[in-house]
């Protein structure tokens, strides 16, 4: 009898202990799933602001350094620097850039942009997107802002669609360095 009730006390207790383990898993669960939609992964933001080096990496005309690996040219004109972002305005494929033509020619429908991003031929709309960019005060390296773009109205010329490029050379999306 009193083996029996031992041994009942402590199958309730196991019991006991698998049901409020069972609950406190599901409530973690729980709070681990809201906490992910307010709190957006630290991670996935860290990759849209990132630091592409120091200016003095880049010598003049274009770097495809990070075009793989994070969607951007790096040029550097008489003036300075600007961060050019390799999705295409028509329909999101990369351009490849053409040193020999300089210009870059998107493989999907053919439109083609020059070193600034003015759009020479093809169906798209718009010119390549600048990224904002500034220097980091602390370690001197170029910090790049993939969502803050700079997207100017073009003008329709007898050479494409264009924009003037002192209008496009202001910060944040340019540095002279
Ligand atoms: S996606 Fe580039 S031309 Fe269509």
């Amino acid at each position: 009898m009193n083996n029996n009730g031992d041994e009942q006390i402590t199958r309730r207790d196991f019991f006991s202990i698998v049901g409020w383990g069972g609950m406190a898993a599901t409530l973690g669960g729980s709070a681990f799933s809201f906490y992910k939609f307010y709190f957006p992964n630290v991670l996935y933001e860290s990759q849209k602001v990132f630091k592409i080096g120091k200016p003095s990496d880049y010598p003049m005309g274009l770097s495809e350094k990070w075009k793989k690996e994070r969607q951007i040219w790096v040029v550097r004109n008489e003036g300075g620097l600007y961060a050019m972002i390799s999705i295409c305005r028509h329909l999101g494929c990369t351009p490849n850039w053409f040193d020999d033509k300089k210009k870059f020619l998107c493989p999907c429908h053919g439109s083609i942009y020059d070193i600034a991003g003015n759009v020479l031929g093809g169906p798209a709309p718009k010119l390549l997107w600048r990224a904002a960019i500034k220097i980091d005060p602390v370690d001197g390296q170029i910090i790049v802002d993939f969502n803050h773009r700079q997207d100017p109205d073009p003008i329709s010329t007898e050479n494409g669609l264009m924009v003037e490029e002192a209008s496009r050379e202001v910060e944040p999306f340019f540095l002279k360095v």
